[in-house]
């Protein structure tokens, strides 16, 4: 089918690719001219694994095209997707400016009956708005259907479950357009669920936010563990084997972070506020998630003692493993609030250096994750890299002024450190 993408983001871009690499003629558009202009030349504008060879790929073999012009998307596609950012307001709502902005450009460029397909993450009840605004702005008088599709892609394994969805879900107002959605996902042999709009806006904040609680409640058992004396580790193992739980998304950490779940959060408790309900549960899922990281900042003074003038060696800055993306990162937090209390930091990340150093600035960028703990009176495990796991203990406890590391992801088995001798302090463990 002949498909646009509105927004060349994680989202957009990963959406469009995988989309023309199923065999669909796709034109992914996007205002930044700059990044349309890398993108013809063969650059990426993200890190996203195995996403720059299929971008190669389907460029050469004619079926992934990019502009920064709306019309000439619209005009050349039956089918356009928006996938543009939705960040946060100060108050917790949604910025839903760009999603107006794209849906007036849309109706303004239409001149036949087009499918206009939601992607980014919106409150519920904003396919209504959408639908209205095409209709109003649309010259030419045509039909349009829209359409809401949320996406479930982990930054990091973005391809991987674009390309192997659990489910695709497609939000409609009438069966129209429901025939082309199937055949646009016909590829990828994914049970498909055909709800309402509304339906469809919810299961996307209504999905990340019971992985946010999922997150705390297993943050909020290592508060116990710790006094308790148990392992959080354990415990998440015998509840995740319940297949009714899950072991999924039970790993206690520093906090949750990233552009998704901070930002879905605050939506879903506004919106529901706004519809009526206070959803004091996800509250709470944000406050235990913060004092997460207090406790984990606690810790670290506490060990320290005083942190002005102490050299704190940190691996990881990406929010998460597999990516070049710092936004929200708690990793990220952790630093600024380290520095703060005036520690001088040496820092590592495979993807995110150069993002982290455009907020990051005074910090010490290391290229070699092994050299970062020199010199340093302790260091600290910050993001959930696999890699990190291969670190060289025996030469980073040599190079440390005391042997104290702080895993903030619980990557290394607390006894072998200790054996090692490390003083190690992890979450929920003793
Ligand atoms: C999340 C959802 O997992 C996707 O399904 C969704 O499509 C996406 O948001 C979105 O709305 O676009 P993502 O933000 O890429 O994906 O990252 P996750 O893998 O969900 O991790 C989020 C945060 O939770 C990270 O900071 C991670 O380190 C943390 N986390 C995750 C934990 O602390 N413990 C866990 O057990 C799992």
């Amino acid at each position: 089918m002949k498909l646009s993408i509105i927004g060349t983001g994680y989202v957009g871009l990963v959406t469009g690719t995988c989309f023309a690499q199923a065999g669909h003629n796709v034109i992914c558009v996007d205002n930044d001219p700059n990044k349309v202009k890398l993108l013809k030349s063969g650059g990426m504008p993200i890190y996203e694994p195995g996403l720059d060879e299929l971008v190669r790929i389907n460029v050469k073999a004619g079926r992934l095209h990019f502009t920064h012009d709306t019309k000439e998307g619209v005009d050349n596609s039956d089918v356009v997707f928006i996938a543009v950012p939705t960040p946060p307001n100060a108050d917790g709502s949604v910025d839903l400016s760009f999603i107006e902005g794209v849906s007036r450009e849309i109706a303004a460029a239409m001149t036949s009956y087009k499918i206009v397909v939601d992607k980014s993450t919106v409150p519920v009840k904003t396919g209504e708005k959408v639908a209205e605004t095409i209709k109003r702005y649309c010259k030419a008088k045509v039909d349009v259907d829209v359409v809401s599709n949320p996406e479930f892609l982990r930054e990091g394994f973005a391809v991987e479950d674009f390309m192997k969805p659990d489910r695709v879900v497609i939000g409609v107002a009438s069966e129209r357009p429901v025939a082309a959605m199937r055949e646009i996902y016909a590829p990828y042999n994914a049970p498909i669920i055909v709800t309402d709009i509304n339906s469809a806006e919810l299961i996307k904040h209504a999905a990340n936010s019971f992985l946010a609680l999922k997150i705390s409640y297993i943050n909020a058992i290592s508060v116990i563990c710790e006094m308790s004396g148990a392992n959080v580790q354990d415990v998440a193992n015998g509840m995740g084997m319940d297949i009714r739980i899950g072991r999924k998304f039970l790993d206690a950490s520093l906090g949750f972070g990233g552009s998704c779940f901070p930002k879905d959060l605050s939506a879903f408790i506004t919106i529901s506020q706004e519809l009526g309900y206070n959803f004091g549960l996800l509250k709470e899922v944000q406050r235990i998630n913060s004092e997460q990281m207090d406790r984990f900042v606690k810790k670290i003074s506490e060990t320290l003692w005083v942190l002005k003038g102490k050299k704190i060696g940190v691996l990881g800055l990406a929010f998460k493993q597999n990516t070049d993306d710092v936004r929200m990162s708690p990793a990220l937090e952790l630093c600024q609030r380290l520095q703060k209390e005036g520690a001088q930091l040496r820092v590592y990340d495979p993807q995110a250096m150069e993002k982290a150093k455009t907020i990051l600035k005074e910090a010490t960028y290391v290229s070699d994750m092994n050299d970062v703990a020199e010199g340093c009176d302790a260091l600290v495990i910050a993001t959930e890299l696999p890699q990190f796991k291969k670190l060289d203990l025996e030469r980073a406890r040599k190079a440390l002024t005391h042997p104290i590391m702080f895993d903030g992801r619980n990557l290394f088995d607390a006894k072998e450190m200790e054996h090692l001798g490390f003083i190690y302090k992890s979450i929920g463990r003793r």
